[in-house]
């Protein structure tokens, strides 16, 4: 049994066109209309499919190949994307896997297991990180949900209703882990490990640990006129100070694989004429080993402070997450190896240094993610790429790891 590269490859070019950008990448953020028109395209290509379809009450799309009763198979990814993102990160894998389901569906005989296409909602963190498969996992209560609000500053609340969700059911998502009988996620490297080394199947490890936090650099604001440089208590120092000072901590700090990223500032209250009040500088931190997390974590906040002290500001941290690295099965990964191995694929086993709805779904079943390679280990841009016979290769895999799964 073989996927059709042709109709997955004008599916994932259809798809591409929900919030298009001008460089060929893709604007679709969770829940803006962009994402609205994807997941309706996604659920009328299910329905032509002959897929049962449900949607949670966070935004969550299943669509079911099989009405045998017993725990399903579940596959899928996310449509949501990064802001100015590109084309492949989640779709390709919810496309790979719309395409499995189909290419069984089409073949008349069904696996004794069902299977179920899932499209998580917001993975990549418009309101929450994940926030799709967490409350598939461990479910929100209604005062969490009505404190979400979204990059945008947009409420969840509001977002959920935009899309036809009351959001009172929305702290009834939770799965019984007994429903779940595995789950596979086929998604882009995101990283250049698969290119380097000539290999069209990766079979991840594990996930990363990643933590989030905030540090508040507080000073005084002033006219920027009237101030003389030498009187002012600038917080934009303590935290230039400290952004300059990032790369040499995480070398000090990390274990080699230790990775750490600003990509976001507020300044408040944010005008040219007004030295800043305050500047929240939003860090995003990885590594594999909880342990090195935590120190690499404790060694930012030491040189913010020392930065703050310097600088003559006031510096305080606040921790958002921190999640631990996250093992795949190894059950599903020797499964997807196996496969893999029998379709002459060239294979390599890595960590996954980018976070994923697998990593929750970890917690109520056995998980494994295939890997397909990301031109120049691009991702988070326009620049997304991957080839369309190692997307052919990915596919495949998938759809035999899937029976095999589903008990063929
Ligand atoms: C998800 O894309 C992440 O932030 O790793
Ligand atoms: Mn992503
Ligand atoms: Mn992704």
């Amino acid at each position: 049994m073989h996927i059709s590269l042709d109709r997955l490859l004008a599916d994932l070019h259809e798809l591409a066109t929900f919030g298009a950008t001008v460089d060929g990448g893709v604007e679709r953020t969770s829940f803006s209309p962009a994402d609205l028109a994807a997941r309706q395209w996604l659920s009328q290509r299910c329905d032509d499919a002959g897929l049962t379809l449900r949607r949670d009450g966070i935004g969550n799309l299943f669509a079911r190949l099989g009405d045998q009763p017993g725990p399903a198979v579940w596959t899928g990814s996310h449509l949501d994307s990064v802001p100015n993102g590109g084309r492949f990160d989640g779709a390709l894998g919810v496309l790979c896997s719309l395409e499995a389901l189909r290419t069984i569906a089409e073949s008349g005989t069904p696996p004794p297991r069902p299977l179920q296409l899932v499209v998580f909602a917001d993975e990549e963190g418009c309101y929450h990180h994940l926030l799709g498969s967490t409350a598939v996992v461990q479910g929100f209560d209604a005062d969490i949900l009505a404190e979400m609000v979204g990059r945008d500053g947009r409420r969840l609340t509001d977002a959920l209703r935009s899309a036809g969700i009351d959001p009172a059911e929305a702290t009834t998502t939770t799965v019984d882990p007994a429903d779940v009988h595995a789950f596979v996620e086929l998604h882009i490297e995101q990283g250049v490990t698969l290119e380097g080394a000539g290999a069209q199947i990766g079979v991840v490890e594990s996930i990363v640990g990643l933590g989030g936090g905030a540090l508040t650099f507080l000073g005084r604001a002033d006219h920027a006129g009237t101030t003389p440089m030498h009187l002012r208590r600038d917080p934009m120092r303590g935290a230039a100070c400290f952004l300059s000072h990032l790369q040499q901590v995480v070398a000090e700090a990390g274990d080699g694989r230790s990775v750490a990223t600003c990509g976001r500032l507020a300044v408040a209250p944010g005008a040219d004429n007004i030295v800043a009040q305050r500047i929240t500088v939003f860090l995003d931190f990885r590594d594999p080993d909880r342990k090195v997390l935590e120190a690499l974590e404790q060694a930012m906040v030491q040189r913010a402070r020392a930065c703050a002290a310097e600088h003559d500001v006031e510096v305080s941290y606040e921790r958002g997450s921190l999640t631990d690295p996250v093992p795949l099965d190894e059950g599903v990964r020797a499964t997807i190896a196996e496969v893999a191995d029998e379709q002459g694929r060239t294979l390599r086993h890595l960590p996954s240094g980018a976070g994923h709805d697998s990593q929750l779904m970890a917690r109520i079943a056995p998980a494994g993610m295939i890997f397909v390679p990301s031109r120049d280990g691009r991702s988070h841009s326009p620049a997304e790429h991957t080839a369309a016979d190692d997307i052919e290769a990915g596919a495949n895999v998938l759809l035999h790891t899937l029976l095999r799964l589903a008990g063929t």
